[in-house]
């Protein structure tokens, strides 16, 4: 990838949570990947794979008892290339929303019940030194009108409005202050699959239109079809597959990428083919040595039990961490 095409650089980053004097949950472990300007970037993975963590790190907001131990996050919206875990309080405060900006997982229990949207508008403009009321009512109105919702939502409060309609008061929100990268933690999750879809094509086209880099998490790989560019998957704390979105959904290079995809039931198709992984995500305390998916993975081998498999550069722009992706290349289709 060329340097000046990226926005966000992660160089073996290491977040952990310290959980007792000897014990501590690798969250994230020895991760690195680059995401490009206006580029949509899924992350997905099951429950517990650490894809949280992972983007708390991007804004170095991992709250305690995590705290990231090793690797660096090189943002390179200012023009020269910044270490973000360098930064001192006030330029850490100026990327954090007005450079990246995210909506966090469950965001929606975050509104204030008894503050009107247009109040929750008015108290970010100027948390981050907006004054002028006016202009703030404005631009909300017309970041409220980009996701498709009219004016009268700035009088009502929170619980006056649907799930879908929050979600989206809080997509409008987390673009107030013009950021470059927006970052969606489970936005949708606790919606319907139509009113996700909905949401996630809304996402794709302000993102285009503002020019937007954007990275969409969830543990729903369905839903990024056709919607993302790329898409990471996250296993155990570990990146193990990085790939445009086709090659994710038709060739698939990790057996887990492919247990994900077999586990995603067709609209159309038989209903007995859908196949979910057998096993669990490992405790990170104290996970597999070897390749993490081995216990859950049918094609392990004993250098799979014993040695850790890098990320690999597959041909083009896929990665992949499994020592067999060579020879499993066609059996492991989905
Ligand atoms: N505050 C915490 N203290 C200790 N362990 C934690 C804490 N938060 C997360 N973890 C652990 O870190 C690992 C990664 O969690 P994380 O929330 O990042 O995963 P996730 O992929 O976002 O999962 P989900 O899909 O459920 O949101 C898990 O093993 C989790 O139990
Ligand atoms: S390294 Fe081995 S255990 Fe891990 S995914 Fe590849 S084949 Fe499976
Ligand atoms: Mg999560």
């Amino acid at each position: 990838m060329a340097n000046e095409d990226i926005i966000l650089s992660v160089n073996n980053l290491e977040t952990v949570y310290i959980t007792g004097k000897n014990h501590s949950v690798k969250a994230v472990d020895n991760v690195s990947f680059a995401i490009r300007k206006g580029e949509f970037f899924g992350l997905a993975g099951e429950s517990g794979c650490g894809k949280s963590t992972l983007v708390l790190s991007l804004l170095n907001l991992v709250p305690p008892p995590g705290k990231i131990r090793k690797g660096e996050i090189v943002y390179y919206g200012w023009g020269d290339p910044v270490n973000i875990l360098t930064l001192k309080r006030e330029r850490l405060r100026r990327y954090r929303w007005e450079q990246v900006s995210m909506v966090f997982q469950a965001a929606q229990s975050a509104l204030n019940p008894v503050a009107k949207i247009k109040d929750h508008f008015l108290d970010t403009a100027m948390a981050h030194g907006l004054r002028r009321r006016r202009e703030i009512y404005r631009r909300a109105l017309k970041l409220l009108n980009m996701v498709r919702l009219d004016k009268s939502v700035l009088d009502a409060y929170p619980h006056q409005l649907s799930g879908g309609m929050k979600q989206r008061v809080i997509i409008a929100l987390s673009l107030l202050l013009n950021p470059k990268i927006l970052i969606l933690d489970e936005p949708t999750s606790a919606l319907d699959l139509v009113t996700q879809k909905y949401i996630l094509d809304m996402v794709r086209e302000i993102g285009e239109n503002l020019g937007l880099t954007v990275i969409f998490v969830t543990h729903d790989l369905s839903l990024l079809a056709g919607m993302m560019d790329r898409i990471g998957i996250m296993y155990a704390g570990k990146m193990v597959e990085i790939a445009p979105v086709e090659d994710i959904f038709y060739n698939p290079h990790h057996p887990y990428t492919s247990g994900l995809m077999k586990a995603i039931p067709s609209l159309v198709g038989d209903i007995s083919t859908v196949k979910s992984i057998p096993g669990d995500v490992p405790n990170l305390v104290n996970p597999p040595p070897g390749c993490r998916f081995a216990p859950r993975c049918p094609y392990a081998t004993d250098v799979c039990r014993t040695v850790e498999p890098k990320l690999e550069r597959v041909d083009g722009d896929k990665y992949v961490a499994c020592h067999r992706w060579r020879e499993l290349e066609l059996s492991i289709k989905a």
